[in-house]
């Protein structure tokens, strides 16, 4: 049983993605299949690629996806065939000692569907972020579903799934950005211009966009920064206290993930600051620094993983605003592409000439 769909596979560690025929099981209790019409091309698809994130090969890239419900499985009572859904990677289980503590956006159990999609040999794939959506059909858990209004176009509503949610939590949700509040964002790709973005929503008067590359400081002038700090050509820090009265912003956003880039947004800080760390650092990375600093200027040092976000608040919310005209989603997409120009599109990715690669099927 189960369909047979098209589906882009990281077989080797570093090799080029390939089409494959992929086996999409029925779905069972608590799963569903979604059959996909748009999924994002994000950074971390790469990471699995090249073996950054576990040896689990083969991979079933794409998970910033939007789509409808092709069929449910037994119990699942939520979303229904044909409901128009965004997938989400942290599906939150109700359970667990941080939900029960009722913060369930920091859910320590999320879940994925049980059943395995395999090559058509039989391998078992894993799913990129348990999702797996650069492919005609995917199995996830029904919880990893949150129905949307159907009037947002699936490659714009599926940037929610990833990046682009996790850059507007971090200064919305995680930053808690709050009305006449100085932000600096570091690093303005995709997630770093959502934050930019989320601070203009959440009502920053003041939004400083850093980066190292002029291209990406224009792209967050679009979103709505109010000034941009080119670092490659000038002390960010010194250009942040000049911006700010000589004090600092009040809300940082670290959308690189480099210390380097967190000891400036640390040290351009004012007294009892926020800092949020939402770009993703590898193992190696170390930080150091004099343990009073740390004290002494107060505030909050803050990780955000996915932008503390909630899918089932938060994408219909999100989605609304969109449809208002007062969150503009579109300007992510860089560009639509076919199933089969995956690879093209994380070349793109290396070369910083996107901000999204959407694959439209
Ligand atoms: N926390 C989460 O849940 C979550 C979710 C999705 C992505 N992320 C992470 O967010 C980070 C950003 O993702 P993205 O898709 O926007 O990547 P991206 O590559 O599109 O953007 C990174 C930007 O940082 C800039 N940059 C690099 N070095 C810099 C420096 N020293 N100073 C200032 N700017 C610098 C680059 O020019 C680029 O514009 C990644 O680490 C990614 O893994 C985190
Ligand atoms: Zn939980
Ligand atoms: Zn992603």
């Amino acid at each position: 049983m189960g369909t047979e769909v098209r589906g882009v596979v990281a077989l080797t560690k570093g090799g080029p993605v390939r089409l494959e025929t992929v086996l999409v099981p029925d779905p069972g209790p608590g799963e569903a299949v979604v059959t996909v019409q748009a999924c994002g091309v994000c950074h971390t698809d790469l990471h699995y690629r090249e073996g950054g994130i576990t040896d689990d090969f083969p991979f079933l890239l794409g998970h910033e996806a939007a789509g409808r419900v092709a069929a449910v499985g037994e119990g699942v009572t939520s979303i229904a065939p044909g409901d128009f859904v965004v997938l989400n990677w942290r599906a939150v289980c109700g359970g667990c000692r941080a939900c029960r503590r009722g913060r369930p956006w920091y859910c320590f159990a999320t879940h994925n569907a049980t059943q395995k999609m395999s090559l058509s040999d039989g391998t078992p794939l894993t799913p990129a972020l348990g999702i797996g959506a650069f492919a005609e059909q995917t199995l996830v858990a029904a919880g990893q579903c949150t129905k949307v209004d159907e009037r947002a176009r699936p490659e714009v509503a599926g940037l929610l799934g990833c990046g682009v949610m996790a850059g507007l939590g971090a200064a919305m949700f995680t930053g808690e950005v709050g009305p006449g509040d100085s932000v600096a964002v570091f690093g303005c790709g995709g997630v770093g211009c959502a934050a930019v973005a989320g601070a203009r929503l959440a009502g920053a008067t003041t939004v400083i966009g850093v980066d190292l590359d002029p291209g990406k400081l224009e792209l967050a002038t679009g979103f709505g920064a109010t000034h941009t700090v080119d670092a490659s050509a000038e002390d960010p820090v010194e250009a942040i206290r000049s911006l700010t009265g000589g004090f600092g912003a009040d809300v940082y956003i670290e959308a690189v993930g480099h210390p380097s880039v967190f000891a400036q947004a640390f040290a351009a800080r004012d007294l009892a600051g926020t800092l949020v760390q939402v770009g993703v650092p590898t193992p190696d990375m170390r930080l150091e620094m004099p343990m009073i600093d740390f004290f002494g200027r107060g505030g909050r040092l803050k990780p955000s993983w996915y932008g503390d976000c909630l899918p089932n608040r938060d994408f219909p919310m999100l989605i609304g605003l969109y449809l208002q005209g007062r969150l503009d989603l579109d300007r992510f997409v860089s560009e639509t592409i076919a199933l089969d120009q995956v690879e093209e599109a994380f070349h793109r990715m290396e070369r910083g000439e996107v901000l999204r690669s959407v694959v439209v099927l």
